[in-house]
């Protein structure tokens, strides 16, 4: 094994935490290393997330939209065609330009990026398992551990991302599958569900709750989305869960039954999406030799300052606690470098916002309605749909609704939650609004320009405490 020298810093992980951390670290003029195991940056969310599965639903919207929804606005095309491989390298084009735009990020802040797995020696010491063989050691003041997520399997359902899938699967298929089933009714069920039965799969997501969407989505907004979303022709089955699944035939067999107990059915399909989950990833880490905890949920223990029991080594992203989101990463990227160079760093966990990239899109930032009631605070609720804004309607696409809930008392905004086109844009106004402690009134007495949607976002900030004008 050989020497690399001391660094400043040691960061096992190049997804979204690490890498912006990395970046952080070299502007601060800190030493920093960064190992990656996966061969390109960005983790899950540049590879296999965010990223492809945006360009899936954009490609997959544009198509949608010109099979289904020309003709009464003028336009009339000919033959339209779907080309999956051509879509699918589109995807893959945009994953390679910005993955090779985060490398060239990290070169320009004069970070190290080895390519191989790191795990612990001791609490100062990294080996690293280089991908083109051989090892490497390195010694660090600070340890920053960013490894992430994967998903949660279902259990007796073997993943071999052709007929049973998880999301990495779904974003990569060469066929549009005749029909398939989503296990999980939340953000990647939803997501998935979209393309696929754009493209035209018969879709059926079964969902273990009453209610889709996963957790966070205000009640209201979820029952909106589902409506819409089964309108477009995606079926649900909520309060199901599925017992047991059958790949022997030549489809998939899924044995489903009512949540609570009951008749027993049994689906078929040709791929079985399971999105049930993300849990934190942190194999092969040797924690054991340093003493870092995990909790009962498999996430890395660490206090306010992102510091595990070793003050040394800090932990931020998937792998440890609050919503497994790429901009909550990256918010916690930022402060752990601050902290270790400075002392002081923050990132104010009730401003994250949540963005559901279907059509339309949901969006949400703060508390949602039950959360709010559960709290026992005094609250009014606005709501303002979209087919009462002039932009929604020039546009032919009315659904949806914006909803503010504003503390009784002082007015202030407790949460704004989103559905409707361009939501996951819209949202960043409510998450400043809340991040500056603002009341509805403050929003509702800011000038939006017009014709736009966001009018229909100070309308409903309006209808918290007074009457919107247009509805
Ligand atoms: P990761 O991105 O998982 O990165 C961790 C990296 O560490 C990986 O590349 C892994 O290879 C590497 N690693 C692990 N162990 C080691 C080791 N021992 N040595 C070296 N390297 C190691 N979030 C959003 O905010 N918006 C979205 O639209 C969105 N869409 C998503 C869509 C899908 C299909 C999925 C699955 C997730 C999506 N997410 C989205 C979630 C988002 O991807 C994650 O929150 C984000 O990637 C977390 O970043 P991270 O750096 O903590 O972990
Ligand atoms: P999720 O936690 O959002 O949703 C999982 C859903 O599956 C829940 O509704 C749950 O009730 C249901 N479920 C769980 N077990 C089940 C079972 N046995 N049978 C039927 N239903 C079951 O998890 P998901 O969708 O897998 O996403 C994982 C993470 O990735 C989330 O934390 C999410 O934040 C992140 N993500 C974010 C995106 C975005 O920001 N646009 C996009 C995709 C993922």
């Amino acid at each position: 094994a050989s020497e690399a020298g001391d660094h400043d810093l040691v960061i096992i992980g190049g997804g979204v935490a690490g890498y912006v951390a990395a970046i952080k670290a070299g502007q601060e003029g800190l030493k920093t290393a960064c190992i990656e195991k996966r061969g390109t940056l960005g983790g899950t969310c540049l590879n296999v997330g965010c990223i492809p599965s945006k360009s899936l639903l954009n490609n997959s919207h544009l198509y949608h939209q010109i099979l289904h929804d020309t003709k009464k606005r003028g336009i009339e095309v000919g033959d339209v065609k779907l080309n999956l491989s051509q879509m699918m390298k589109a995807k893959d084009q945009s994953v390679e330009g910005l993955t090779k735009g985060v490398e060239f990020l990290l070169k320009k802040n004069g970070v190290d990026y080895i390519k191989g797995a790191g795990s612990f020696v001791d609490a100062n010491t990294i080996n690293v398992a280089l991908n083109d063989g051989g090892e490497q050691t390195l010694r660090a003041k600070n340890i920053l551990i960013a490894t992430g997520s994967e998903a949660t399997h279902f259990p007796g359902l073997t993943v071999d991302e052709k007929r049973i899938i998880t999301s990495t699967g779904a974003l990569a298929l060469t066929e549009v599958p005749k029909k398939m089933i989503v296990i999980g009714g939340g953000i990647i069920g939803l997501e998935m569900a979209s393309v696929w039965s754009r493209l035209g799969a018969e879709v059926t997501v079964v969902e273990f709750l009453g209610q889709i969407g996963g957790p966070g989505m205000d009640a209201e907004i979820a029952k909106q989305a589902q409506k819409i979303l089964g309108k477009q022709g995606i079926k649900f089955k909520t309060n199901t869960k599925v017992v047991s699944g059958d790949v022997s035939g030549a489809t998939v067999g899924l044995n489903v039954e009512a949540a609570k107990g009951g008749k027993e059915e049994t689906l078929d399909a040709d791929v079985v999406l399971v999105a049930i989950g993300r849990k934190p990833y942190t194999e092969g880490l040797n924690l054991e030799n340093v003493g870092i905890e995990k909790d009962d949920r498999g996430r890395l223990v660490i206090d306010q300052e992102y510091r595990t029991k070793v003050p040394h080594v800090r932990v931020v992203g998937d792998c440890t606690f609050g919503p497994m989101l790429a901009h909550k990463a990256e918010e916690e990227a930022v402060a752990a470098i601050e902290y270790i160079k400075t002392g002081y760093g923050h990132v104010n966990y009730a401003a994250i916002p949540s963005v559901m990239y279907t059509h339309p899109e949901v969006a949400w930032v703060g508390q949602n309605e039950a959360e709010v009631k559960a709290s026992g605070v005094k609250y009014r609720v606005g709501a303002f749909p979209f087919s009462a804004n002039s932009r929604a309607k020039t546009n032919l696409d009315t659904e949806g609704t914006v909803k503010f809930i504003a503390d009784a008392e002082t007015d202030r905004i407790l949460g704004v939650h989103i559905i409707g086109p361009g939501a996951g844009e819209m949202i960043a106004e409510a998450t400043l609004a809340i991040e500056y402690g603002a009341s509805s009134e403050d929003v509702a007495r800011t000038c939006h320009a017009h014709p736009t949607l966001s009018e229909a976002f100070k309308e409903a900030a309006m209808a918290t405490y007074s009457k919107p004008i247009h509805f």
